[in-house]
């Protein structure tokens, strides 16, 4: 079993990097055959879909995958290759960030059958979460409507690999090693160290369960 956490933030040993670590560490520990790999997005160079409908053309020799050949074609194909796919992003404004936008749009359009009466054309069903971290407190997220923004996203996965994404949130979460060296007065640092030291380690372990989680599902669908 193969499990790919793709990194979506610039941030090496953040907040999404370290949540993304304890889901693969939980996938682990649920069995120790589990094969995971990090990917961090901002390492490649590859951009969004580029419209060129080589993944439709009929016949094609890229039918119903992307071929375009850059930083994310590798990727790309051991993603479709793989079990479970978890994806980290930080929200940048109210959003998933660009690079794993972009990844997605070339995960997903190639599946997207424009043939009537076809759904996917992906090879088999898939497992994922999306784990966000954000500034935000959880009550802030709920009355800003990010759930409902991220839903959009997240329907892709139900609908292209036959589940729908577990969902983690890590929120209000510390931004800056040190507050001081920033204009940053619009928060309380006591308050985000805090949250840090308490809340922090929870949202880590509850990464670590849901990659059990996953690993559970998985041997489910596919019983050995
Ligand atoms: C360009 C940019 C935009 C951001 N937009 C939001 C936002 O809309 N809402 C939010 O709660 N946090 C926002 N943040 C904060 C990050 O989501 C948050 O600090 C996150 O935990 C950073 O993840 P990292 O530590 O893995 O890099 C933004 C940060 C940046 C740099």
């Amino acid at each position: 079993m193969k499990i790919i956490a793709l990194n979506g933030s610039p941030r090496k040993g953040w907040n999404t990097h370290q949540m993304l670590e304890a889901f693969l560490e939980g996938a682990r520990a649920a069995d120790a055959g589990t094969e995971t790999e990090l990917v961090h997005l901002f390492d490649l160079s590859y951009t969004g879909c580029r419209s060129c409908f080589a993944c439709k053309r009929k016949g094609g020799p890229s039918y119903g995958r992307c071929a375009y050949p850059d930083g994310a074609r590798e990727l790309l194909a051991a993603l479709a290759a793989a079990d479970g796919i978890v994806c980290g992003s930080p929200i940048y404004f109210h959003d998933i960030t660009a690079q794993l936008r972009g990844l997605l749009e070339r995960l997903f359009f190639p599946f997207h059958s424009f043939r009537a009466g076809e759904t996917t054309l992906a090879p088999k069903p898939l497992r994922s979460a999306m784990i966000y971290t954000m500034n935000v407190t959880e009550e802030e997220m709920r009355a800003a409507g990010y759930p409902q923004n991220l839903a959009t996203t997240e329907g892709y996965f139900s609908y292209t690999f036959g589940h729908p994404p577990a969902l983690l949130y890590a929120c209000d979460t510390w931004e800056f090693s040190d507050y001081s060296l920033y204009e940053a007065s619009i928060w309380d640092e006591a308050a985000k160290w805090r949250r840090r030291q308490e809340q922090f380690p929870r949202d880590l372990a509850a990464a670590r369960a849901a990659g059990m989680e996953m690993v559970r599902a998985i041997s489910i669908d596919h019983p050995a």
